[in-house]
């Protein structure tokens, strides 16, 4: 199964896709989480993008295709999900006509439609841990200890880009150049609008629903 989660930033993607890769025995591909890694890791890549991140601006399209591309080559033939990408219609027709390139296509879109107010609040509150990628909410996904991640026992930290400034530019440059590809998709797959403003359950209980039709849970 190959999924596209298309969303504002905090519609709740990384939170979803964990809940995903793990019942239908898929791989999580996060370009925001690639990125991280890249720019962690100091390649030319991480200290390309970071400028573009730090703003709340999208990296260029050729360095994301290429990025995504390689990502999803290593994916095992069971499928994956991609989160944060594509993000552009260019993106979308570069991930159309690659995966033409090997017979394949995108089986389901999900677009999570959540209130820019929502967006805010979730954004400032939301920690997460450095070493395992886990991601809490400080008032509505609570760590067990304060400050801790669950799995690894890890401090938990703030990402730079969740300040309320950043978070005003990622939503406009989300409206601006990532809506578009909501409408894209629209024209060539099957596009299931979940209301993200509900809780986290309900949302994934709404994508369950949806996905039940193309795969069994494993
Ligand atoms: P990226 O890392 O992809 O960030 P994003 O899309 O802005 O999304 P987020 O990861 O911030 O939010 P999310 O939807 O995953 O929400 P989450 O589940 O964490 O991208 C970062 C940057 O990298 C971009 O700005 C850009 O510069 C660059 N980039 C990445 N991909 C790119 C591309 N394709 N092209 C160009 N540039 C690219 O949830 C948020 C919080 O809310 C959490 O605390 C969570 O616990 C809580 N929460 C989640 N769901 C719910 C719920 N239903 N109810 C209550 N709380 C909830």
């Amino acid at each position: 199964m190959r999924i596209v989660l298309l969303g504002a930033p905090g519609a709740g993607k990384g939170t979803q896709c964990k809940r995903i890769v793990e019942r239908y025995s898929l791989v999580h591909l996060s370009s925001g989480d690639i990125l991280r890694a890249e720019r962690a890791a100091g390649s030319e890549l991480g200290s390309n993008a970071q400028e573009f991140m730090d703003s709340g601006a999208l990296v260029p399209d050729e360095l994301i295709v290429e990025m995504m591309a390689a990502a999803i080559a290593k994916a095992p033939e069971n499928g994956f999900v991609l989160d944060g990408f594509p993000r552009t219609v260019n993106q979308a027709a570069a991930l159309d006509k690659y995966m033409a390139g090997d017979g394949r296509k995108i089986d389901a879109v999900l677009n999570l439609v959540v209130d820019d107010e929502v967006v805010a609040a979730r954004m400032t509150g939301r920690r997460s841990c450095p070493e395992c990628g886990a991601v809490y909410h400080i008032e509505n996904l609570k760590p067990k200890v304060n400050g801790v991640c669950d799995n690894d026992g890890t401090e938990l930290v703030q990402r730079p880009d969740d300040t309320l400034e950043v978070v005003r530019r990622r939503l406009e440059t989300y409206h601006h150049q990532t809506e578009p590809v909501v409408d894209y998709y629209r024209s060539s797959s099957t596009v299931y609008d979940m209301d993200a403003n509900e809780d986290v359950e309900k949302v994934s209980s709404l994508i369950f629903e949806k996905l039940g039709a193309f795969a069994p849970a494993v």
